[in-house]
């Protein structure tokens, strides 16, 4: 095993082990650890034919006292469950979820990375139908995989702003579709149109998909604005949407907010309301917080300028968020399982 830590970028790099677990029937099977990175399932299944397909993705962190850390996993498994119940699949049981990820983590230990390099081992757990059917409808075997891989840190040369376009000609998930699960599909449909924004150099902002004036998501992370209120209290404010996928990176930061004197709201936001807002940002577990530097919105020809610096709530918040991740500070809400 020899991994060149600073080399280290989001794309998979691959570690010793993945985990595996089938359920079969209703009954679900012992994980287990294999060498082997290729499934073998039969070509009709439901998870090939029909995209029942969901996924989750978790980090561990090397802790600046040397211990790992695995971040709110209970989370990951809860909302895992919603999506496949979305999808009408068989949901992986909580302990069958932790055990899997324990295990995948125990048989490669030396992949997680050093606390200097701030790269961290990620987690992509994936569930499968696995059921071989031709007439549309769900199947109820499935297989679950963990996968881990290392990832470096998201901002290698420091804390920095991202610009985003919005896009109101394609739809990431229907108003009362799959957005609220982690489907594999949603991010399929979500290809084309981060490729026409990557094309012009921004990141893509997905708006409502029933009226396009609300803002749903930024790509695959949760929006978040700080607005200055009349009393000179600050303001967090993040999108109430039945499709965006609600993130636990941005509940967390919620909690955080509050207990810094924030007030924190979620509603229906305006795109126009960009204007009345000093700070911007996406946020998910690659990032924590990715500050956007501004948007354009191409149909209106307006731009909404967030500076190139990132804002002060903003970068408050995401060393707060980052020290109790890396083990800086007391995890008053236990949100960390250290292994
Ligand atoms: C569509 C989408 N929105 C938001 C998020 C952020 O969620 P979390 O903070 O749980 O990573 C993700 C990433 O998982 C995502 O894929």
């Amino acid at each position: 095993m020899n991994v060149d830590w600073k080399s280290l970028t989001f794309h998979y790099t691959e570690t010793d082990y993945i985990v595996r677990s089938s359920c079969i029937n209703g009954v679900w099977q012992k994980p287990y650890a294999t060498k082997d990175k290729y499934m073998s399932i039969h070509v009709a299944a439901t998870g090939l034919q029909y995209g029942q397909e969901v996924f989750e993705g978790l980090k561990a962190f090397r802790g600046i006292d040397g211990k790992i850390r695995l971040f709110r996993w209970e989370e990951n498994a809860k909302r895992m469950q919603q999506s496949a119940q979305g999808l009408l699949m068989t949901p992986v049981p909580t302990d069958i979820f932790h055990e899997a990820i324990l295990l995948a983590l125990k048989h490669n230990i030396d992949f997680v990375p050093p606390y200097e390099t701030g790269a961290t081992l990620y987690f992509r757990p994936v569930l499968i139908a696995t059921t071989p059917e031709i007439s549309v409808g769900p199947g109820k075997d499935c297989e679950f995989i963990v996968i881990p891989t290392p990832i470096g840190p998201y901002f290698p040369n420091g804390f920095k702003g991202t610009p985003f376009i919005i896009n109101r000609t394609i739809d990431r998930a229907a108003p009362q579709g799959t957005g609220q699960w982690k489907v594999g599909g949603n991010y399929a449909a979500s290809f084309r149109a981060s490729e026409v924004a990557h094309a012009m150099g921004y990141e893509c902002m997905f708006t409502d998909a029933k009226t396009h004036r609300y803002i749903d998501e930024c790509t695959a992370s949760n929006f978040i604005g700080i607005k200055k209120l009349p009393s000179g209290q600050k303001e967090y404010l993040t999108p109430r949407s039945k499709a965006i996928l609600p993130s636990i990176t941005n509940d967390s930061l919620m909690t955080l907010a509050r207990e810094m004197g924030i007030k924190v709201t979620r509603r229906h936001i305006r795109i126009e309301e960009l204007a009345d807002m000093q700070e911007a940002a996406a946020c998910g577990t690659a990032c924590v917080i990715s500050p956007i530097t501004q948007v354009i919105d191409p149909d209106k020809g307006i731009t909404y300028d967030f500076g190139n610096k990132p804002g002060e709530t903003l970068t408050q918040l995401y060393h707060a968020l980052q020290d109790i991740q890396y083990g800086k500070v007391n995890d008053k809400y236990n949100w960390c399982e250290i292994i």
